[in-house]
């Protein structure tokens, strides 16, 4: 797992969370067991946030960038409303079976809709209107990706993008990830569509409102 501060804190904040279905314990075993870089799974902490904040807004229409083996995928899909569905894409197929199997095994699990292929070309086919919308993908392009989203948020609709602090780096970045970081904050940052806060969870979750 993929966190600033220390461990023990990190544990604390999550056995002091809400608790979760057996599935996501069953699917970070499988990840952490099987994929290659399973640090890249969002985790317990990281998932309640998603669904509770897909709960809060009353999300019905949310996309996400990233399915990786699906925890991700399968804690906005719990948050969200009734008849809500979550459009999410990755370019893997090996993960994206783990998840599928995964999200098989509980009711919110039918919300979720895997799309095979570049995020930039499942993005354009997106309708408007999107209440909340997740991007964990590869960060070199996380610029297209918000350029490609912010449009199609709804007034009031909630961004999150993922792993802006990119393990403390962006302070002093010195390869290609680290540099698309900072330079997507930057972007983010004097971006007057949304209203922004950038939140010290996990990696670094950037959270921001369309005005
Ligand atoms: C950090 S992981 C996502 C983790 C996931 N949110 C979770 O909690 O399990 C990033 C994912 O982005 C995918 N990816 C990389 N480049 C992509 C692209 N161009 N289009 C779609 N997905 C991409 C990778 O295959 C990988 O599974």
């Amino acid at each position: 797992m993929l966190t600033l501060v220390d461990r023990a804190i990190e544990q604390y904040a999550v056995e002091h969370s809400a608790d979760l279905d057996p599935v996501y314990e069953r699917l970070r075993e499988v990840t952490w067991s099987s994929a290659e870089c399973p640090q890249m799974q969002v985790g317990p902490l990281e998932g309640r946030l998603l669904c509770l904040l897909a709960r809060m807004i009353g999300a019905k229409r949310a996309v996400e960038v990233g399915t990786f083996t699906g925890y991700s995928s399968l804690s906005i899909a719990e948050g969200l409303a009734d008849g809500g569905t979550l459009v999410t894409c990755d370019i893997d197929p090996v993960t994206t079976q783990i998840a599928k199997e995964h999200w098989g095994q509980v009711p919110w699990g039918e919300k979720i809709e895997s799309r095979l292929g570049p995020a930039a070309e499942t993005l354009e086919d997106i309708e408007p209107g999107l209440d909340l919308a997740f991007i964990d993908a590869d960060k070199v392009n996380y610029i297209a990706y918000w350029e490609l989203l912010v449009p199609r948020m709804r007034s009031g609709g909630v961004l999150l993008v993922d792993n802006v602090l990119w393990s403390g780096t962006v302070l002093d970045p010195q390869e290609e990830s680290a540099h698309a970081i900072v330079a997507f904050n930057k972007h983010a940052r004097s971006d007057e569509r949304v209203e922004a806060v950038m939140l010290t969870v996990r990696d670094g979750i950037l959270m921001a409102v369309k005005r």
